[in-house]
């Protein structure tokens, strides 16, 4: 075999013409015209083009190898840079300019038939890309998208590491975490009848680790959620997670700004420093979402006026304009209906304006044309536009709002491409109540610091209290979140006290972080920055999976390995676990 060092096919170009090289990847590309065989060559670097031509080849027998050769063969090749001559050129290939002459080659290993072409662009579905994951990731473009995951990874750790920030690693075998998800649990076999959970983040551990006076902590850190999936969640995700002791929520502000001017130009995106911010007030009353997409109108407007018309009692009535709506179909209308219903709004209304003040809704009885002049004005709506209203239980109204906000926005192709807007969300509840089982929930988690002016309302006007919270959003997607932790005792009890924490549940769930703070610690806060998702806007890709190497599918199952699986009854016995119901098979 060659002592010659590999060079990587896609890096050749006309420079190396007259060189001997080595190249070792797959056969992409076999053409075959007798005399004259072609390969294309890949590897991770791009595609080369090898010829074995009969008046060229050293022996013969090199030829009559060079057709045997299959897709996905894997080859070792040695051979001379050659020029290619006028026609010959390929412009298409960044390689185009030359071709190697092979005077070697050796077959490294042979390959069936794969189930899918490996190149970009297949029809393949996702289900058996996924299956076959490794090859679907041999496929050009995915192969791309983990070169840029690792160049961002490497350029945020250079980033932290100048910053002063230690990486420390914190347990994946834990106890739960509250993030607000459900648990994914591992039995203990020592511990019978105990369980580990795996952490939804390491957010108490990084505060830990402050009171450990490590000052400045960062993680690339693995996060397990056991939640219902999006195109933006996986059940295993990786945070960017930071922490650090003594900050102020400019720091943090700042600190991420840093990270993202530096990791989104690098790519092609514009993001310049300081972002944008809005309180959380403004952008549920605008956008309706705490992570609005600033990047096109449609915003919401209010409508009290029409309260008086209602026979119910409502706690909001907001609404938006769809400039040219007019032309929706009354299918299109009534399918709105239907999603305004099923999101419990209690009326949903649409209302076209057309010339000459006249107008059509599908509740002739509420409206007259003195209220749709109103309307026309609360709304801007001119001839030939379209207002749809919401009015109910003001989460709904805005949960509903918000979300077709959005669904029209992309409908009607009002969503600029190639646009990035920044946005840190700033001052959001503490709390928040929830209807279903008539309590306060921590709206971050309960570890956020309240702010100082808000903390004489905690008992007696919950709702009123601000938290020390702050998301950052790009173009309507929640990319990171964190606050300023509480490191008070007094002030985490009354917290706990608000969620109807006891101090016994306290103590039995986090008494660690409790007794950990009787003993000095610095006032601290950070933030974590979902990687999966700043890599989706990176790659341009519109799954989450696409960036994670072996992701689950919606359900949860890695298709490849074929998990979840069944255990052997031994392993179960093993763990102390007796099942309800034997498993499917
Ligand atoms: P939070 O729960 O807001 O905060 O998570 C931070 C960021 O992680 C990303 N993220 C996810 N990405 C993919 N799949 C998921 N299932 C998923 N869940 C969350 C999002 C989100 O903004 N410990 C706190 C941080 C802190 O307070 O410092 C936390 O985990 O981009």
């Amino acid at each position: 075999m060659s002592s010659l060092a590999r060079t990587p096919a896609g890096t050749l170009r006309k420079t190396a013409v007259g060189q001997t090289i080595r190249l070792q990847g797959w056969v992409n590309r076999r053409r075959d015209h007798g005399e004259l065989v072609f390969i294309d060559l890949r590897d991770r670097s791009g595609i080369a083009q090898v010829v074995f031509d009969a008046r060229f080849v050293p022996a013969a027998e090199l030829l009559e190898r060079a057709k045997e050769l299959r897709n996905e063969f894997v080859l070792d090749v040695t051979g001379t840079v050659v020029e290619r001559e006028g026609s010959s050129v390929n412009r298409e290939l960044p390689t185009g300019e030359i071709e190697v002459h092979a005077t070697a080659l050796s077959i490294l290993n042979r390959a069936d038939t794969p189930p899918f072409p490996i190149e970009d662009g297949i029809k393949a579905s996702e289900d058996l890309r996924l299956t076959y994951r490794y090859l679907d990731l041999r496929r050009p473009e995915m192969t791309k998208k983990f070169m840029t995951r690792s160049a961002v990874t490497m350029a945020i750790r250079e980033l932290m590491h100048a910053e002063g920030f230690l990486d420390v690693e914190t347990p994946i075998l834990t106890k739960s975490t509250p993030e607000g998800a459900r648990d994914f649990l591992v039995p203990s076999r020592v511990h019978e009848g105990e369980f580990y959970a795996l952490p939804q983040s390491p957010q108490l551990f990084k505060q830990l680790l402050m009171v450990s006076g490590m000052e400045r902590y960062y993680q690339i850190a693995r996060c397990f959620r056991d939640e219902d999936l999006r195109a933006d969640r996986q059940p295993e995700f990786t945070q960017v997670d930071i922490e650090m002791s003594f900050p102020t929520e400019e720091a943090v502000f700042a600190l991420v700004e840093k990270i993202f001017t530096k990791v989104f130009p690098a790519l092609g995106i514009a993001c310049t420093a300081p972002f944008k911010r809005m309180t959380y007030d403004e952008a549920m009353e605008r956008y309706g979402i705490d992570r609005p997409d600033t990047r096109f109108g449609l915003e919401l407007g209010d409508f009290a006026a029409l309260e008086e018309n209602l026979s119910s009692k409502v706690e909001r009535v907001k609404g938006l304009c769809v400039p040219g709506g007019g032309s929706f179909s009354r299918k299109r209308l009534d399918d709105l209906e239907k999603g305004a219903r099923a999101a419990g709004v209690e009326w949903f209304f649409w209302v076209k304006t057309a010339a000459g003040g006249s107008w059509n809704s599908n509740s002739k009885k509420i409206f007259s044309d003195a209220s749709v002049e109103k309307l026309r004005a609360a709304f801007g709506a001119g001839d030939g536009d379209l207002v749809l209203l919401a009015a109910g239980k003001a989460k709904s109204v805005f949960d509903f709002l918000g979300t077709l906000r959005v669904q029209i926005a992309r409908e009607e192709k009002l969503v600029p491409e190639g646009r990035y807007e920044f946005l840190w969300v700033t001052g959001f509840p503490l709390l928040e109540w929830h209807e279903e089982d008539a309590r306060w929930y921590a709206m971050h988690h309960p570890f956020t610091s309240p702010r100082e002016e808000d903390l004489p309302y905690l008992e007696s006007e919950p709702g009123r209290v601000k938290a020390r919270a702050y998301d950052v959003v790009l173009n309507g997607m929640e990319l990171g979140g964190g606050s300023i932790r509480i490191h008070r005792p007094d002030v985490q009890s009354r917290v706990f006290s608000a969620l109807g924490i006891s101090p016994e549940e306290a103590r039995a769930k986090f008494g660690f972080l409790l007794d950990a703070f009787r003993f000095g610690a610095p006032p601290h806060g950070g933030i974590a920055l979902g990687l999966d998702r700043i890599l989706m806007i990176l790659t341009g890709s519109s799954s989450i999976r696409d960036v994670i190497a072996f992701p689950k599918t919606a359900s949860g199952a890695d298709l490849m390995t074929q998990c979840p699986n069944p255990v052997s009854p031994e392993q179960l016995a093993e763990l102390h676990i007796a099942l309800a119901k034997p498993p499917k098979t």
